[in-house]
């Protein structure tokens, strides 16, 4: 357990606006910032952050928390784990607190990203060993790789045997469901028995971008044509290929700082292309270019060069990616390396500066791409095939969503083929017909689309009144939860998420030692309640508070704010208690205007006396406990 102060410390050493930033390209837009969603498939930013609160909000998905609920979405850990992370940012050292629960728990429950950073060590560790030489000759030698490079993405090698890593994780205490379970055992049916997945391999560490361990890629040492060449770690809910950029965890500040992204096809051209200098370069994993993966770049650039093999498959695989990247509103560039290299074999044979060269030179847009790709096949020649291609360009172009950038490429197009807008405009599809048939919405989206169960009743516009001010009162200390924990009984809300608010807070209120003299954290408080409706709700209305200035206030000036907010409160709480028995009272009104029958009436008129008198006794109470609290504080 990593004890609470040590949380509190992570946090305040922590701002949610830096940590974002890692993952989405962030737009100021007034006190908050702006981005498209990490979590869903959208083309208008929902997602915001308040850099005053401390807090996110996507409006798309419904996620929201602080920096901590964020860490564990990405990156798809535990609370303890996304504490530990951003930790190691902070320069905190949490570290001991894990190893002792590890200990005091004979169970093992530590997570699978532990057994991977296990595994990612202990194949490191081989690789630096006796038993690693000739790999690590391989890569040194044959690869050209630097110590350096080596180390940086955590290269590492499996031996050629079968219970190597077996044998290991009996003696680390490693469970060995988390190892079948990544792929890295393999279990043998008929004998029942479990032997090492990757054998006389390198072993490419594939990370998240926060920098965790996702996956292994495995290349094989053999020059056995039936061996297959790489051996990825499985499909698995916390690794998914297509979802992921190998590299992007080190090259995502430079492409952030060029405002371009390279694309490349495989593990060893992205190391090659960071070894020489070129740290912008992240791979798509051997797998077609998904329109995920064209979402995490959009978060960081909009313009990406393609830098794939200059094979056909390579220059297919282009094409395909192009429409991907077009369609996700990017700028796709292509350059195409001569003799079929690609760019790691590139480098080595000819040396960095060759490529710097290249990459000056011969980077071409994709509509020339497109075009150079046709005429080589011939297709402009003949009429016939001719159409063809330029319908295939003109689709590519209708899938941008910028419609001034649309209308650009339609020029440019025009000017290269010499054929009219008006002509190119009739054979180019409309833009919903012309979608690529991407994957299915992800889950995320389903949900979000789909209407929200109805609560039990419609949050009134008091209720609404008195959680802001609840919540906008515990900037100034606990005055006013005190006052919500000693008159609970009074205030029940009608409204089952409210009150979950509500609840949270006073029995955290309560939980607190009066001795110690601090508040409550709200933000903190506010994404550990467990219904998702309410934590929902609490956030919104947080987002939507007035954040106390920026420039530290006077000291009067807080005492004002402090007390226009406690009368905010006091004010929706007496209509709050009150609410109730004035809207009954008002329909026995009604009713006594209605009727003429004797008994009737004489019941109404009893009715309304009973709720005169309590409506007036409550004011007095509520009124004599608000003016109590307000002597007090003047
Ligand atoms: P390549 O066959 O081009 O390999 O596949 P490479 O990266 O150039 O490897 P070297 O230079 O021969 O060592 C490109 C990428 O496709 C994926 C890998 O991610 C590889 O880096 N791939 C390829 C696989 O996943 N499995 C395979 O069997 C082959
Ligand atoms: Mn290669």
């Amino acid at each position: 357990m990593i004890p609470q102060r040590m949380i509190d410390e992570v946090r305040q050493g922590t701002d949610i606006v830096d940590v974002v930033s890692d993952y989405v390209k962030l737009n100021p837009s007034g006190r908050h910032y702006k981005a498209l969603s990490p979590f869903t498939q959208e083309k208008t930013p929902s997602f915001i952050v308040s850099p005053d609160k401390q807090i996110f909000k996507c409006f798309s998905s419904g996620k929201g928390g602080n920096v901590f609920s964020f860490v564990m979405e990405m990156e798809k850990v535990t609370f303890p784990e996304a504490v530990e992370l951003l930790a190691k940012r902070a320069g905190i050292d949490v570290s001991k607190y894990r190893q002792e629960g590890a200990r005091k728990d004979e169970q093992r429950q530590d997570s699978r990203f532990d057994t991977l950073r296990w595994a990612a060590r202990f194949f490191h560790g081989n690789l630096e060993s006796d038993a690693g030489k000739r790999a690590y000759a391989y890569l040194a030698g044959s690869r050209g790789l630097e110590a350096g490079t080596i180390r940086r993405f955590g290269l590492g090698f499996a031996p050629e045997s079968w219970d190597h890593l077996l044998h290991a994780s009996t003696r680390d205490n490693i469970p060995v469901e988390h190892l079948t379970e990544l792929g890295l055992l393999t279990r043998h049916h008929q004998r029942n028995t479990l032997y090492d997945t990757l054998r006389n391999r390198v072993i490419f560490p594939i990370f998240t971008i926060g920098g965790q361990v996702a996956g292994f890629g495995g290349r094989t040492l053999s020059d056995d044509p039936e061996t297959p060449k790489y051996i990825n770690s499985p499909e698995s809910a916390t690794f998914e290929k297509s979802k992921l950029l190998y590299g992007m965890h080190a090259a995502k500040d430079e492409i952030r700082r060029q405002e371009a992204a390279i694309l490349v096809e495989g593990y060893m051209d992205v190391i090659a292309l960071h070894q020489a200098g070129i740290t912008n370069a992240v791979a798509s994993c051997g797998t077609a270019l998904t329109r995920y993966q064209a979402k995490i770049l959009k978060r960081y650039t909009s313009r990406v060069l393609f830098l794939y093999d200059g094979d056909n498959a390579g220059k297919k695989s282009m094409l395909a990616g192009i429409d991907i990247l077009l369609s996700e509103g990017l700028t796709p560039w292509v350059l195409l390396l001569p003799g079929g290299e690609d760019p790691d074999s590139f480098i080595r044979n000819r040396g960095k500066e060759a490529f710097f060269k290249e990459m000056q030179d011969n980077r071409t847009p994709f509509l020339d791409f497109q075009l150079r790709c046709f005429r080589d096949a011939g297709m402009m020649d003949a009429p016939d095939q001719a159409s063809k291609a330029v319908s295939a360009m003109t689709r590519s172009i209708s899938l941008v969503p910028d419609p001034v950038q649309k209308e650009l490429y339609l020029d440019e197009l025009s000017r290269q083929l010499g054929i009219s807008r008006k002509t190119l405009l009739k054979v180019m599809p409309s833009a919903d017909s012309g979608r690529p048939s991407g994957p299915p919405p992800r889950e995320e989206e389903k949900k979000a689309a789909a209407p929200a169960p109805p609560p039990n009743r419609p949050l009134s516009v008091s209720e609404r009144t008195f959680l802001e001010a609840l919540l906008e009162s515990t900037f100034y200390g606990n005055e006013v939860l005190a006052f919500a924990a000693s008159h609970e009984q009074m205030l029940s809300l009608s409204n089952h998420a409210a009150q979950a608010v509500l609840r949270h807070l006073v029995d955290r209120f309560r939980e607190l030692d009066p001795k110690a003299g601090h508040g409550i954290d709200i933000t903190a408080e506010i994404t550990s309640i467990s219904m998702p409706e309410a934590r929902d709700l609490a956030l919104d209305i947080l987002f939507r508070l007035p954040v106390q200035e920026q420039a530290p206030l006077l000291p009067d000036q807080t005492m004002q704010h402090a007390r226009r907010c406690l009368s905010h409160f006091l004010i929706a709480v007496k209509t709050l208690v009150l609410e109730p028995l004035q809207q009954e009272k008002q329909t026995v009104l009604a009713q006594l205007a209605g009727t003429t029958e004797k008994a009737d009436e004489k019941k109404l008129f009893m009715r309304l006396h009973e709720l005169n008198s309590k409506i007036r006794s409550m004011d007095q109470e509520v009124t004599g406990s608000i003016n109590a609290i307000l002597e007090r504080e003047a």
